[in-house]
């Protein structure tokens, strides 16, 4: 099965169409949160969520929306957005957000959670040790992630254990193999912060066991005049151009 797996979209209609628009042979798709928060069109991206069936899970922006994590905890950029946000959002967004679960079983090993199956709205996976943490704890051939923003492999060699880490910020391939169980970080579709302002994906054919991490370009311009129109802060216009 052909299978899309995205990210941390996070209100970004351009970025979003344009990953779809790369994503048209998938048979699923999958979404691991943060749908909403920091862009300018929090309802086109549920709506569009729900146009293409996919199997979305809630991410923090998504949690604090909820209730289940206090807007305390979160930066002034998020915090603003997060109230701009839930003025937008209608009866049916706030009913559809809080039925979203918080972890996805793709197949029976190959899983996915926004930031860790340890805490899934809230933990981040950005080392070798937390990976290590992760691999020791839990049984799986791959936990697809996202929360970072950054899009990345670590590998686990399930014989020596020793983890090592690549980046992904110009895409990546990994076929998997018997011998090792894998944390794949896909990324964000809408706010990209590992210097690269493309938007990345997760392209997973289940029968091959391939799984390439894939960036587009996207029009970014149009999705930084949306934000300053919505006076949302204008950091978070710019820090599309640049990536972070
Ligand atoms: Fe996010």
């Amino acid at each position: 099965m052909k299978i899309g797996i995205i990210s941390d979209i996070h209100s970004n209609r351009e970025a979003l169409e344009a990953v779809l628009n790369k994503l048209t042979n998938v048979e699923q798709f999958y979404c691991l949160g943060d749908i909403i928060g920091y862009g300018a069109d929090p309802i086109y991206c549920l709506e569009k969520m729900k146009e293409i069936d996919c199997l979305c899970i809630k991410g923090n922006h998504e949690g604090a929306i909820t209730g289940e994590l206090e807007l305390y905890y979160f930066n002034d950029y998020a915090k603003q957005s997060l109230e701009w946000t839930m003025k937008q959002l209608r009866e049916q967004d706030f009913h559809y957000i809080h039925s979203l679960p918080k972890k996805v079983d793709i197949t029976n090993d190959i899983l996915g959670v926004h930031g860790s199956p340890r805490q899934p709205l809230w933990e981040y996976i950005l080392d070798e040790q937390t990976a290590e943490g992760i691999f020791n704890k839990f049984d799986f051939k791959v936990y697809f992630i996202g929360h970072s923003h950054v899009p990345g492999i670590f590998t686990f060699h399930r014989n020596n254990r020793i983890i090592k880490y690549f980046e992904a910020t110009a895409g990546a391939d990994l076929v998997l193999d018997e011998k090792h169980s894998y944390i794949v970080n896909c990324g964000s579709v809408g706010q990209p912060r590992d210097g690269n302002p493309q938007a990345s994906y997760v392209l997973f054919d289940s029968e091959k066991g391939v799984i390439n991490i894939k960036r587009v370009n996207y029009a970014i311009e149009r999705a930084q005049r949306k934000i300053i129109k919505a006076h949302l802060p204008h950091f978070l216009a710019q820090r599309l151009a640049i990536g972070i």
